[in-house]
């Protein structure tokens, strides 16, 4: 149900370095983690690149927002300094660059495909297509993930075999059928909202429970009783890898 590890580093380094970044993997590493989650999203010349925020300016230096540039030119930004001068000259990676880099160094990956809104088919597509190519000779998959129903559905129809988590707020009424339409291996949610009973049903009817973003040890402890799978955190330094 869940053949993954439990523990993953949320956005590559969780809250120690700049979010979705190959600095942030490096640091995830140092701390022991060697299971990631990150976000995926289309440049204007429909190369994936890792990035969380549509819009420019929170974690990249810039304005307007990521369909409004190619992947080279989102690789020359700067998408460190916001955390720390140290990182200045951290650009946005190329999907492509992120999971050479994981590949390389035996990072398990949680691919989150976050369409840019209006490029919800095209992102899926595009992702479970390169993550296929990546995976050709071996190695163990990645869980591709979204909140877009639509992106899920595209990643289903172009490389059916990559495993996918249908991401939620909180469980919608309709969880099961649609779980089940989507035929995806879990329900990633948020921890907040989440009860105990829920857990069980979720995992009674067959599928994974992963939750985010899960901050304390304390919290990690109470869901990992209940049941849950897995869950990212921003707290590397204090919820150890496993
Ligand atoms: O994939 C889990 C989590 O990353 C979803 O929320 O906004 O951090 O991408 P967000
Ligand atoms: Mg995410």
């Amino acid at each position: 149900m869940w053949p993954y590890p439990r523990t993953l580093a949320h956005r590559g380094g969780g809250t120690l370095a700049p979010e979705n970044t190959i600095a942030a993997l490096r640091c995830g590493l140092a701390h022991g983690y060697r299971a990631v989650e990150f976000d995926v999203m289309l440049a204007q010349d429909g190369v994936p690149v890792v990035v969380h925020d549509v819009e420019l300016g929170r974690t990249v230096a810039g304005s307007g927002s990521i369909p409004d540039y190619t992947a080279e030119q989102l690789a020359a930004m700067d998408a460190g300094t916001w955390f720390g001068p140290e990182f200045a000259g951290e650009g946005v990676p190329a999907f492509d660059a992120v999971v050479a880099y994981c590949k390389a160094q035996g990072i398990w990956m949680n691919i989150e495909i976050k369409p840019a809104p209006g490029h919800e088919v095209r992102t899926g597509e595009v992702v479970a297509r390169l993550t296929r190519q990546h995976f050709a000779s071996g190695g163990q998959l990645p869980l591709l993930s979204s909140f877009s129903i639509a992106a899920l559905e595209a990643a289903r129809t172009a490389a059916p075999e990559l495993a996918r988590g249908w991401l939620v707020e909180e469980l919608p009424e309709n969880w099961l059928a649609q779980a089940r339409e989507l035929d995806v291996v879990a329900i990633h949610c948020d921890h907040t909202p989440l009860t105990r009973e829920q857990v069980q049903l979720v995992k009674e009817a067959g599928f994974g429970v992963f939750c985010y973003t899960v901050n304390t040890p304390e919290r990690a402890s109470e869901l990992l009783g209940w049941g849950v799978d897995g869950f990212c955190t921003d707290r590397i330094d204090i919820i150890p890898a496993g």
